[in-house]
């Protein structure tokens, strides 16, 4: 009978990266010319933030991000496993690494037969580690054999047509080689322990960052460019209605299938309010105040400049997961909050319970 296990977690590129490298996005926008000198100041910064970064651009306070990430990946993983899923179903951002000027989709299943993932030969493609040392000191030929399951995917694909989705698939890459970091960079954080990645999976990306995708190529400019704006993606209410639309297909099929959002909250160089260099953390707050206590409502009320204002683009990815606890009744099981200043944005890590 199908079972269904909601899953919550970050792909944070900079995780990949050893410690002394972890606040690499935060000394960039130091960077920024466009960005008032008594903002960069840290006399100027909150105490945490100058906690963190300390006298040593945040390095020993990434060894402590770095456990608290690590451990509840740990978790997540077990509560994984224990499942046994049929099929690992992520839902994650395409920030202008499959997706470009010719097509920029806005929901897509990606009903890929199996392929190898290279995370670090393919990493020119994304996830700003092209060039890089990782943590775990792997090279190029480090890979993954992944499993995929078209005939799951496709039985998704038109059900969420019949239930009026109009949703768009493929059947291989398109311009990335392997798949977007919020995928690859997911599962290289679940398999942190390097044990192995058996679950067979299907990538859904959406398109999170809207407006920005093309212009901005979904990752960080300086604050005085200006942007010719592309159109906005799809909104919170329609990612969360996706989402339900999702679990009820899921529930009717003869499947156990983890579902996974991918990805952290607000993020420092999307979040003009405090020139970039640290994330919204109160509208994050309140977002995870409304997640704990299963207040869909507030969700749902997001519009799209919201999560702009606030850097939460990537939240598009957290909507599907909860529209989809919300149609199947699932309470949350346990989630954290890990919040910091000087490592680029907030990560929340969540399960429910199965359904
Ligand atoms: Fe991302």
């Amino acid at each position: 009978m199908a079972e269904i296990l909601g899953l919550g977690l970050s792909h944070y590129p900079p995780l990949c990266l050893p410690d002394e490298m972890m606040s690499g996005i935060l000394r960039a926008t130091l960077k920024d010319p466009g960005i008032p000198a008594e903002a960069k100041d840290p006399q100027n910064w909150p105490a945490a933030m100058r906690a963190e970064w300390s006298d040593d651009q945040g390095t020993k306070a990434a060894a402590v991000h770095r456990e608290l990430l690590v451990a509840e990946f740990r978790k997540v993983r077990k509560a994984l496993d224990d499942f046994a899923p049929d099929v690992v179903l992520i839902w994650g951002d395409d920030q202008y690494e499959n997706f470009k000027e010719d097509v920029i989709p806005p929901f897509t299943v990606l009903a890929y037969e199996d392929m190898d993932i290279f995370p670090w030969r393919h990493a020119q493609g994304s996830s700003m580690m092209a060039g890089k040392p990782n943590a775990w000191g792997e090279g190029p030929d480090k890979h993954y054999r992944l499993r995929g399951r078209r005939d799951i995917a496709r039985h998704l694909v038109g059900g969420l047509i019949e239930s009026g989705f109009d949703m768009s698939y493929a059947y291989k890459p398109l311009h990335h080689e392997s798949l977007a970091h919020a995928f690859t960079n997911a599962i290289l954080y679940l398999d942190y322990d390097r044990v192995g990645w058996d679950h067979p999976t299907i990538a859904v990306p959406i398109n999170c960052y809207g407006r920005k995708v093309i212009s901005a190529r979904g990752f960080m400019t300086n604050i005085r460019s200006e942007l010719d704006f592309d159109p906005p993606g799809p909104s919170p209410a329609r990612c969360m209605a996706m989402g339900a639309a999702t679990a009820r297909i899921l529930r009717a099929s003869p499947w156990r299938v983890a579902v996974v959002a991918s990805s952290s909250w607000s993020h420092a160089f999307l979040c003009d309010s405090t020139w970039r260099l640290r994330p919204d953390t109160p509208a994050d707050r309140e977002l995870y105040r409304a997640l704990r206590e299963h207040d869909y409502g507030t969700w749902r009320a997001n519009t799209t400049e919201h999560f702009e204002d606030a850097g939460q683009q990537e939240l598009l990815n957290w909507c599907p997961l909860l529209g989809a606890m919300e149609e199947l009744g699932a309470r949350l099981e346990w989630s954290t909050f890990t919040g910091t200043d000087v490592f680029n944005s907030n990560k929340v890590f969540a399960v429910y319970e199965t359904k």
